[in-house]
Order: C-alpha cells, then structure tokens, then sequence
C-alpha cells in the first residue's frame, strides 16, 4: 500500500494505434508493474478507434485528432509510433512531433522513418522549445543500442558500427540459404508468418535499413546523412543460386548489412547484400533477429611497452529487432528514462564523436573486393571480353567461379530471363573482384550489361572483410 503511494503518476499522449501503438497499450493497460512509476494513458490517436482492441474498455481515450493528444493539457510525454506511406506523411508527423515540444511535452518516437527525414529540425524544435526526444526503439526494435552507444561507450574511440537491422530481409535471405527457396517463395512466407508486410518495399528495397543506419551513423559518429545519399542495394535481385556460390566456392552465406566504418576522416555507410563468411558472427545469424557489432579502439598503456598499444575492441548486440512486443518494451524504457526525470539536453542527437569531425565518404568512392554473379548466353569468348573490360578500367580479377547446374536449375533461369533461349544455352558464372571502387565497377558493367549476351542484369555486392 504504501510503495502504491510513492509510485509517481506519467500521463502520457499516444500517436498510433497498430502493432506498436498496441503494444503499448497492452503493457500500460493491463501489465504495468513498475515500482516507482504508474503510466496512464490520456489520449490515442488513430484513424479508426472503433477498430482497435481496447476501443469497447476506453471508449473516451481514442480521438481522430492527432492535435488532441499532441496539445492534451495533462499529458507530459507523447509518444510517437505512426507508420509512414509517403514524404507527405512524414512531414504531417514530423509536424505533429513540433507541435508536442511546443505544447512543453517530451517525446518518445519508434518512427525511424520521420527522424532520419527531418531529424535536424526536430532535434532544433527539441531544443528550442527545452525539451527532451528518446528514440531507442527506431534501431533494433527491442535491443538497446542507442542507450549503448551514447551512454556505455561514451568513453570509446568508435571505428565501425554494422549489422543486420532489418528483421525481413534476415529472414528472406535464411530461408533461401537454408533450403534453397527462390526470393518469391521466401518473401511469400515471410508475408504469411507476419515477417514481411503485404507492401514490403521499404524493407525489402534496403530504406528501412538505411533510414536505420542514418540514426547509427549520427549517434556513433556525429555525421548526419540525407535518407537517399547513401550507397543502398535491396534484396530483391538475388537468387538462390548466389547461396550455391557463395556456400561451395567460398565457404560463405549472404547477408543485407547496413554498414558505417570510419576511414581517415571520413565515414564509409552503404546498405547492402553481403557476401560474409561462415566464420563470422553475423553469418548464423537467423529469421527476424537483427545483430549490431559495435567496433571501438582504444589505446592501452602497457609497461613492458615503449609506446602505447591500439587494441580494437568488438562487441555485438543481438535480439529480436521487431515486433510489437519488443519494440514497445524500449519505447517504454524511454518513457520511463524521461518520468524519471533523466535529461540529456542536447542540441541534436547525442553522438561519441562530435559532429563534423567525419565527412561523408562519397558512395562512389566506397572501396571493396565485389561478387559478381553473371547470367549469360553459352558461349566462347565471353568470360575474356568480361576480363578485358574490367582491366581497362584498373580492375583486377580475383578469381572466376563456375558451378555446374541442374537441367531443372538452368530451365527455371531461361524461363526468368524473358527470352527464347534453351537452358542449353544459358550460362551462370560467377567473378570476384580484387578491391576497386562502386564508381570502378559501376562503369565497367555499365559497357558489359550492353552486350548482346547478357541475359540477366549482373548482380554485384561487397565481399566482407574486417
Ligand atoms: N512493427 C515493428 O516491429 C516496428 C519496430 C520498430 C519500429 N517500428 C516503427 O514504429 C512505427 C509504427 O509501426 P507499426 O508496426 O505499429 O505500424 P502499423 O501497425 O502500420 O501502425 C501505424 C500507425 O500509424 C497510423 N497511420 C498510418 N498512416 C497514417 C496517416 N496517414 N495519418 C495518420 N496516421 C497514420 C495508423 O493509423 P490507424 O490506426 O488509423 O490505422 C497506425 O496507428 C513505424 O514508424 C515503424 O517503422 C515498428
């Protein structure tokens, strides 16, 4: 009775009412057992109240006016979890988040998407109007990297952030390795078991990860990026046959990774496919689980040396990174870091390294060793022209990979390649490349993807290296 008595009362305002919103409301409503603190919910904004589950219990809580929740006069912390379809939209919540800092509220977002498009306008409108933003759970859904890195590494010298941050694509892509299921078999699936989305472009197209890597790449390395000026490469184009190459030729699977490495002064990002060997972490990594490693240096005094040694130090966060159940457990972690009476005060989104002491490294000068994987007619002559072509622009081949395929196989590409040809006389192969930059090999298969024995667009991703 008397811990009933000291618990502290948060009236908070909610924006959105599906998966996560939902979740959030199943936890406030009928899980809460915090010591210290007694959440109540006084307004949920949603387009439809009468649809949503806890709609006949609270009737009177559900408004079709966002502004109603966003101005409510009681509550003292609004929390975000919209889900965009368009620019337009993300401007309308980006707009609704201003208006809580302006009405005096601190604000909690699961919106990635809004914070990677407008984040230096409302990280200003926090500070203008004194107010405080948490967004733990926009990366990783239930993992908590972001408190990680701004408070637990506060002290580390950061080199590279990178993972697998988009629970979709890991589950396309496991399923394809694991049984050799074609894209459109494994993206069906993930649709069926509720991995994907019944439009899952944001996922599958890699600008759910890049707006991802956005938020990593400010909080780690204080380097703010516009969604669209980073190197993205989706899904979509690869093929259970990539897995047979990878697997028997280099002892290798294939990741969607979002990656930011310093290098010199300036930050390497892309979101991609990888090719990672079975070695590390990240390749037993399966379904929707997302991964984060987290690579810092630090200098280590030892006095059996004459000069201080670098060590890297590595560490990996793993969990579920979707979900409304663990997305609303962090939303709610920064709900309760804010009743609390936690302040950062910052001016923008707290990072380990200060902003503007790390350019953007332009996309087309990001350097990797690439897997090419090529679809081509059969016959003499071709992997030379291919070779040639790349030389004459300084690229060096590493090796050329050719696997023999099944009838079945072949008659199921020919069938892909939209062209009268025999699985007779349908060729894959596979190049890897010594290191060259994506502008390098952009061009390079800019001249042989206009060659008459193309079949199938070439499809070229990074191959890991530490
Ligand atoms: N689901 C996850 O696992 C997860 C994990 C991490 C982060 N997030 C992020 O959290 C946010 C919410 O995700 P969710 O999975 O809960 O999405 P969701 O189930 O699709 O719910 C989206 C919410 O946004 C509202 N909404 C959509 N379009 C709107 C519009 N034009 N105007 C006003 N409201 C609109 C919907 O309103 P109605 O109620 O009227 O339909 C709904 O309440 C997203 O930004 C998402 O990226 C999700």
């Amino acid at each position: 009775m008397a811990q009933e008595k000291n618990r502290k009362r948060v009236k908070i305002g909610l924006l959105g009412s599906g998966t996560v919103g939902g979740a959030i409301q199943d936890f406030i409503f009928k899980d809460q057992k915090r010591p210290d603190l007694d959440l109540e919910i006084v307004k949920i904004f949603t387009r439809h109240p009468e649809q949503k589950r806890w709609y006949s219990t609270y009737p009177k809580l559900f408004t079709t006016n966002p502004l109603e929740v966003v101005e409510h006069p009681e509550a003292e912390i609004i929390i975000e979890a919209l889900g965009f379809q368009n620019d337009q939209q993300i401007s309308e919540f980006k707009d609704y988040i201003i208006r809580a800092f302006k009405s005096g509220k601190g604000l909690v977002t699961s919106d990635k998407a809004v914070l990677a498009r407008h984040g230096r306008e409302i990280w200003d409108a926090a500070a203008r109007y004194g107010q405080e933003l948490r967004f733990e759970a926009c990366v990783g859904g239930g993992i908590p990297i972001i408190r990680s890195l701004t408070e637990s590494f506060a002290a580390e010298e950061p080199t590279a952030i990178y993972g697998i941050v988009n629970g979709t694509c890991n589950y396309i892509l496991s399923e394809m390795a694991k049984s050799g299921k074609s894209y459109r078999v494994a993206l069906r699936e993930a649709q069926e078991c509720g991995y994907a989305e019944t439009n899952p472009e944001s996922d599958i197209s890699g600008s759910d990860a890049e707006a991802k890597l956005i938020l990593l790449a400010a909080v780690t390395f204080g380097v703010h990026v516009q969604p669209g000026k980073l190197w993205r490469q989706g899904i979509n184009k690869i093929h259970a046959m990539d897995f047979l190459y990878a697997a028997k030729k280099a002892s290798c699977t294939i990741k969607h990774l979002a990656v930011a490495r310093s290098v010199g002064a300036s930050l390497q990002a892309f979101v991609s496919p990888v090719l990672v060997p079975r070695s590390h972490f990240l390749s037993s990594i399966d379904g929707a689980t997302n991964a984060i490693f987290f690579k810092g240096r630090r200098s280590e005094d030892d006095a059996s040396r004459e000069q201080p040694e670098s060590r890297d130090w590595n560490y990996v966060f793993v969990g579920p990174g979707a979900g409304g159940g663990a997305t609303a457990v962090a939303v709610l972690g920064d709900v309760m870091d804010l009743a609390r009476g936690r302040r950062q005060r910052v001016t923008g989104p707290p990072s380990l390294v200060a902003p503007g002491v790390l350019g953007l490294h332009s996309p087309d000068e990001i350097l990797a060793s690439f897997y090419i994987r090529f679809v081509v007619t059969d016959r003499a002559g071709i992997v030379g022209d291919i070779c040639q072509t790349f030389g004459e622009r300084d690229i060096n081949i590493s090796e050329v990979w050719q696997l023999s395929h099944s009838d079945e196989e072949l008659r199921r590409l020919a069938a892909g390649c939209g062209k009268d040809i025999g699985s007779r006389k349908i060729l894959p192969f596979v190049i890897t490349l010594e290191p060259a930059t994506v502008k390098q090999v952009k061009q390079a298969l800019e001249i042989v993807g206009q060659q008459d024995y193309i079949l199938l667009p070439p499809i070229w991703f990074p191959i890991w290296t530490d």
